[in-house]
């Protein structure tokens, strides 16, 4: 997953169309990635033949984000269940201050996987009253949303230089970490980091940490295991958005590779392993039932009760948190929690020299 490759990137300034240079002196800057990727419907038709053919039946969670999978995944931060994005922004809110004054002069902030930075806009706001001036750098697979949000932050805060980068996470943190010359902090909030297994996890950030400088940091929000009475709601809530938000993968087979999925025969189902700390998210078959996909040429039989698995997400203790710190070659310097200890924010530093790093 976090193999170097090769990345070239074009930088094209004011591309988002109205601003120009003359009229303002911070209109954002987007880098695209061109790294020659396979076309995203042939890779997505791949993994939908692969998924959908093992035993048991699997399909990724990153399929969720189409635009409509987007817009509902917006409903779902507001749901009074999923308590996660408000846990967060309790801590921002709260701690920004002592965050950001924890950050060398002249830090640049960089996000994964940022959408619409909303909660980041605390962040930036501290970091702005403090620095005056501030690079940030969002960095997102889609090109649509970080233009949107770019433009967005550029018109509102005068001192935010924008620089953001459409692409993978890899190609945008190489590219920000070769050229920048100060200390950086890489964000990676929402618990987005519990969407991977415990070990690509691990994997992940070992990535990361070899490509940061010691000065750098690394800030994680981190959702924290609780009871099943408490999380089971939060991915099952009353209004049905998030069932809504795990069929609408079935829908995008069919939009996008001539399925024949109907939403009718398949219930959405969120379960807490408490051994493992994670949830789990399925679409249950309600009936014995062949399914065509016309694209790919192909038919999948589900038995009444047959599921498909759409998505982890991991849930971690404290002592898994140090411990994934401590196994990625960073070390837990500091962490916020909100006052019911439920959401964790958490800074990482790097602990080892680069050498000892290339041995992990
Ligand atoms: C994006 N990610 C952190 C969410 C989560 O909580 O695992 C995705 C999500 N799935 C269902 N609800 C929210």
């Amino acid at each position: 997953m976090l193999e170097m490759e090769d990345s070239i990137f074009t930088k094209e300034a004011n591309e988002m169309g109205t601003a120009s240079m003359t009229e303002t002196l911070t209109a954002p800057i987007i880098v695209h990635s061109q790294h020659t990727t396979e076309d995203p419907t042939l890779t997505f038709a791949k993994d939908v033949l692969k998924g959908l053919n093992e035993s048991p039946k699997r399909l990724s969670s990153v399929y969720f984000y189409d635009e409509r999978g987007s817009q509902i995944f917006e409903k779902i931060c507001d749901l009074d269940e999923y308590y996660l994005t408000r846990k967060e922004t309790e801590i921002l809110e709260k701690y920004a201050s002592e965050i950001i004054s924890d950050l060398p002069l002249n830090t640049h902030l960089v996000e994964l996987g940022s959408g619409s930075s909303r909660k980041t806009r605390i962040l930036l706001e501290t970091a702005l009253a403090r620095f005056n001036l501030i690079r940030y750098s969002p960095i997102d697979v889609s090109a649509e949303i970080l233009e949107k949000t770019s433009r967005n932050l550029t018109q509102r805060y005068a001192e935010l230089q924008v620089e953001a980068i459409a692409g993978r996470y890899e190609f945008g943190i190489d590219h920000i970490l070769q050229h920048s010359h100060g200390p950086n902090c890489i964000m990676w909030l929402g618990s987005s980091i519990g969407n991977l297994t415990r070990q690509e996890a691990a994997k992940f950030l070992v990535g990361i940490r070899q490509r940061m400088k010691k000065n750098d940091c690394l800030l994680l929000g981190i959702d924290l295991r609780k009871g099943p009475d408490i999380l089971e709601p939060a991915y099952d809530d009353t209004r049905g958005v998030t069932a809504d938000f795990n069929l609408n993968l079935l829908d995008r087979i069919n939009g996008e590779l001539g399925g024949q999925f109907s939403r009718d025969h398949f219930q959405h189902k969120a379960v807490y392993d408490v051994d493992e700390g994670r949830i789990e998210m399925y679409l249950v078959s309600d009936l014995d039932q062949d399914i065509k996909i016309e694209n790919i040429d192909t038919s999948v039989s589900f038995e009444k009760g047959e599921h498909i698995l759409t998505e982890y997400s991991y849930k971690y203790s404290h002592a898994e948190i140090k411990a994934l710190a401590d196994d990625s070659g960073f070390r837990l310097e500091r962490q916020w929690l909100d006052e019911s200890g439920w959401f964790s924010l958490n800074a990482f530093k790097p602990r080892n020299t680069m050498h000892e790093m290339h041995a992990l």
